[in-house]
């Protein structure tokens, strides 16, 4: 397993502290330096697995160009199979429920992790990813804040919205998907990686968003579990040109040095996400779950 098993829901763990933290936990652990000596030590192991990985994808990143060409040539170096595709042709109900388990550890703190630059960032960068961060959060409407409504196609789906759920069934390349952001967000040194995470994803959105939301139509759920496949296509087909234009350029145009950051981010995004994909798709393939224990019981 690329990303093992253990070290990938530690971290998770690790990182738990620093959202919501967990019920009868003390909020103290969270600046426990034994804690945070583990923490660091499970870091280093995750950006150097990154790095590598990043380095053969593309070659040498150091010298990037043009930020917005580089991450363009991310995604379209990117090749591996699309989960999207195959749960709109193909795809069965209890599939599209296994990857909403998955996507649940990131979705239901949507924008949380991106949120850590705010403070780091000055400028026309910090402006633009404000833009898009108050959409992500429903410009202050509770019902329309995006990780709300990835609850509803939960709930939709008879899957327990809460967060952590399910996290005795999801394996480690699934928690490997959000340690990354996490990772790239505490750290203010990794900040352009962080940029590079959030304009990968607002830059790769709406095809698959779209092609979810045309699963869900297949598969005859209600437009109630549709409307956060939806809200993306047509919020991300202006994410990602705030994305890019206004966030990684202007970052990346105030601080050069920012650059390789920017593009690892990205690679590392392509890579970790890649890895969750097709470890699904080969699950299915050979006719079993891709999580672990039993089949997921309607709640
Ligand atoms: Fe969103
Ligand atoms: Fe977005």
């Amino acid at each position: 397993m690329l990303y093992g098993e253990d070290g990938p829901l530690a971290l998770y763990c690790l990182y738990g502290l620093h959202y919501r933290g967990f019920a009868e936990v003390d909020d103290d652990w969270e600046w426990e330096p034994s804690l945070l000596a583990v923490r660091r030590r499970l870091e280093t192991a995750l950006l150097a697995r990154l790095r590598e990985e990043a380095g053969g994808a593309v070659g040498d990143v150091g010298d990037v160009g043009d930020v917005g060409d580089a991450l363009r040539e991310v995604i379209a170096c990117a090749g591996g199979r699309s989960l999207p595709r195959r749960l709109a042709t193909t795809g069965t109900l209890d599939q599209f429920r296994e990857y909403a388990m998955h996507r649940s550890l990131l979705q239901l703190i949507e924008a949380d992790p991106h949120t850590w630059a705010i403070p780091r960032l000055t400028g026309a960068p910090k402006a633009a990813l404000v833009e898009i961060q108050a959409d992500e959060y429903g410009y202050g409407v509770e019902r329309d804040m995006h990780q709300n409504l990835f609850a509803v196609t939960l709930r939709a789906l008879e899957l327990d919205a809460r967060p952590g759920s399910y996290l005795d069934r999801l394996p480690g390349h699934a928690f490997a998907t959000v340690n990354v952001p996490s990772l790239f967000g505490l750290h203010r040194r990794l900040r352009g990686a962080l940029v590079g995470h959030l304009a990968l994803f607002e830059m790769t959105s709406v095809e698959p968003m779209g092609a979810y939301a045309a699963a869900l139509r297949r598969l005859g759920l209600a437009a109630g579990a549709r409307h956060f496949f939806e809200v993306h296509v047509v919020a991300d087909a202006h994410h990602r040109t705030v994305a890019v234009r206004d966030l990684a350029e202007t970052l990346v145009a105030q601080d050069p040095v920012l650059a390789a950051d920017v593009v690892f981010g990205a690679l590392a995004t392509t890579a970790v996400e890649g890895h969750c994909a097709e470890a699904i798709l080969t699950a299915w393939d050979e006719g079993l779950s891709s999580l672990s224990g039993q089949p997921p019981a309607p709640r």
